[in-house]
């Protein structure tokens, strides 16, 4: 592979690959402070037109890491300010002998536009509510490091599905790796062809839950949300929001997990995110190994420029 532009268009042999191999960063991480030259002489731009924490830290962090040469591009003091498009914005990155380029946009299929127009790796760091493929490796490497495997778990991914980039993701990665997965929103926030993609519906929370290995948390994405229905906080979390009753239905080591921004008290209660079976802040930890194997495979197969 050239690209990383989602989880649809990887095999099981490829995910594979990847989730060993950040395996191995992962368990060696008392290291990863260490510096490696794997990357080094290589340039590896990260262009993101949406705000992120964990994506692009992790990103810049693995990119370092393995010696390569990052710059972070400041979208808000960019010439895109000055009318001038995702696809010109890149090509003139390109032409500054960037090997890797790490984007993230508001529209479905920018990377997959970009990598169409320039010469390096593009690697999809969330494309609108399309995929966020990194996210879902994380996520699996997660659950394997805690569960010793991702076949024939239980996996309920719960909120606001709609908009979801990292449900789309997770579904497929998931689904190609045998485990069975239940989707869990209000109707107004489950996608209009949600039953093609290849999980349980679910509309209340104590049936999506019920003896289920995993509770995936997702924030409600109110900069997406336009003519929807937009939820009372008070309301939502009420019928949404995980709290300990509701947690009691999933099998009693059942994970719990949130990709970030967590918005306590709204979809996720905050006893609940803090509590010993949450692995929030290890998903984080497992980010940056992800990214590392990630950067590291398309690193292998970029022709020396
Ligand atoms: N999970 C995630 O993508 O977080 P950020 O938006 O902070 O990068």
């Amino acid at each position: 592979h050239r690209q990383l532009l989602g989880i649809e268009g990887l095999a099981v042999p490829d995910i594979l690959y990847l989730l060993d191999c950040a395996e191995r960063e992962y368990n060696g991480s008392h290291e990863l402070g260490r510096k490696r030259d794997t990357l080094r002489g290589r340039t590896q731009i990260n262009l993101f037109f949406e705000s992120s924490t964990r994506t692009q830290s992790s990103f810049e962090l693995a990119g370092k890491r393995l010696g390569a040469d990052v710059m972070n591009m400041s979208v808000p003091t960019s010439s895109v300010q000055k009318g001038e498009t995702l696809v010109d914005t890149a090509i003139t990155l390109n032409a500054m002998k960037t090997d890797l380029l790490v984007v993230r946009h508001r529209a479905a299929g920018a990377a997959a536009l970009l990598a169409q127009k320039v010469e390096c790796a593009v690697i999809n760091a969330g494309d609108g509510a399309h995929e966020h493929p990194t996210q879902a490796l994380l996520d699996a490497l997660t659950i394997r490091h805690h569960k010793g495997r991702i076949e024939g778990l239980t996996i309920a991914i719960c909120g606001d599905i709609l908009h979801s980039r990292v449900a789309r993701s997770n579904v497929t990665l998931f689904n190609k790796l045998g485990a069975r997965v239940r989707l869990v929103a209000p109707s107004t926030l489950m996608p209009p062809a949600a039953d093609k993609l290849g999980a349980e519906l679910y509309t209340r929370m104590e049936d999506g839950l019920k003896d289920c290995d995993i509770v995936m948390m997702l924030r409600l994405q109110r900069e997406r949300m336009r003519q929807s229905y937009v939820p009372s906080r008070r309301e939502y979390f009420h019928f949404f929001g995980l709290d300990h009753a509701k947690l009691a239905y999933a099998k009693p080591d059942a994970l719990i997990m949130h990709p970030g921004p967590m918005n306590r008290g709204i979809e996720i209660d905050s006893g609940v995110a803090d509590d010993a079976r949450s692995v929030i802040q290890e998903q984080v930890e497992m980010g940056v190994a992800v990214r590392m194997a990630v950067l590291q495979a398309l690193a292998e197969n970029l022709s020396h420029r």
